[in-house]
């Protein structure tokens, strides 16, 4: 599915370089490291700040907790999505109202988020938290229309989206405030767990700082109660040499991504989407949109079995999600129930992705689609 080592080698002796470098200076908390990282971040994203933390799930609750949303408030989002998303704003001591996604891109639907802040539950909607799936920003025209009329705070979950944009703008520049992951598979990695808030917003940003380091202005005097989710040296260290080279692989995920829609296309094997009928539904970039490629998904009626084809022929392929996050038992609590967002759970039943990352060789990619082939016929 993934292959790390193929990322590594060639960056094996300026990684240690850059690692050494802050065992010489001992700043293994924030510090220098941190800070240039977090410079070099911001630029390359086109937003004015950005504020490292310990992993992108820490990212998310800071960029609640710094945009004002706590108890009493509601959070729209999305049914279909890594359990963070939702998690996050239960965190924050909030409450998660759900809307399902558009089936074509798998991204929160903003005309159901509209239907969720007109009917009994809007009223306390304070925020939306549209997640950029698979690495393709959400709709993001038509959730600034409703930020803007409804009086709402958007918060970007940009965890697979680093490079991402809407209308020419990165993700992490396009709402009031975003978070990214830096888990080890993400475009942009950490060795290990890693995080990001970026904001245009001078105050959020302040937030931000602020409440990663226990709600601490002056040290030692804690104006409220924040968390510690610093990011540390190395995990700083080592973005900043692997930032240099982010551009260059997700161009490289493009055209992984290109390739695989011409062969899928030659075999004969495409279907026009939404849904499939016997074959695959390709994963598509949406107008306006600039997809990462974090994933390339697609949809196929006979999933699990084309799954269990694949893995016995040593084929890598992942289900991103089985179960969404309304019908999740952690989230039993929130009152939905089976059919309360037939699309997200319809793309639960039908989605697989496969192997997509920017070493991975055309002739791997040819074994990946003759084996659907295979199977399909
Ligand atoms: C959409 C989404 N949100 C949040 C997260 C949480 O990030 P982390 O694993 O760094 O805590 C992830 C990570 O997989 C994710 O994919």
């Amino acid at each position: 599915m993934l292959d790390l080592k193929r990322q590594y080698r060639p960056l094996h002796h300026e990684l240690l370089d850059a690692l050494e470098h802050v065992l010489e200076t001992q700043q293994f908390i924030l510090g220098e490291p941190v800070a240039v990282f977090e410079r070099a971040a911001a630029e390359y994203l086109g937003v004015a700040h950005a504020t490292g933390c310990s992993s992108g799930t820490d990212a998310l609750w800071l960029a609640l907790a710094a945009a004002g949303i706590g108890p009493g408030m509601a959070v729209v989002t999305t049914p279909f999505s890594f359990f963070a998303s939702v998690s996050s704003i239960l965190r924050a001591g909030a409450n998660p109202v759900l809307a399902d996604i558009d089936p074509s891109t798998f991204n929160l639907d903003p005309v159901a988020v509209e239907a969720v802040l007109d009917g009994p539950r809007g009223a306390a909607v304070r925020a939306i938290l549209p997640v950029h799936l698979y690495g393709q920003a959400a709709n993001w025209t038509a959730f600034s229309r409703l930020g803007d009329t409804r009086g709402l705070k958007l918060i970007e979950d940009a965890a697979q989206a680093w490079g991402a944009e809407w209308d020419g703008v990165k993700a992490g520049g396009l709402g009031d405030i975003a978070a990214f992951s830096f888990y080890p598979t993400k475009n942009l990695s950490a060795a290990g767990d890693a995080g990001m808030v970026t904001t245009n917003s001078d105050e959020l940003a302040e937030r931000a700082r602020m409440l990663r380091q226990h709600g601490m202005r002056r040290r030692y005097y804690h104006d409220e109660i924040g968390w510690n989710t610093r990011l540390d040296g190395f995990q700083g260290a080592i973005l900043n040499v692997k930032l240099k080279y982010v551009a260059g692989w997700n161009k490289a995920r493009r055209a992984v991504a290109k390739r695989y829609h011409a062969l899928f296309a030659a075999a004969g094997l495409a279907e026009s989407g939404p849904y499939p009928t016997h074959g695959v539904v390709l994963p598509h970039e949406a107008p306006g949109s600039r997809h990462a490629w974090h994933q390339y998904v697609l949809r196929t009626p006979r999933r699990d079995q084309l799954r269990a084809f694949l893995t016995e022929r040593k084929i890598g392929s992942e289900i991103y999600y089985p179960v969404p996050l309304h019908l999740q038992k952690a989230f039993k609590v929130l009152g939905y129930a089976e059919g309360s967002f037939p699309q997200a759970e319809r793309a639960a039943r039908e989605v697989l992705a496969l192997p997509i990352f920017p070493e991975l060789r055309e002739d791997e990619q040819q074994t990946v689609v003759a084996a659907i082939a295979e199977f399909l016929s």
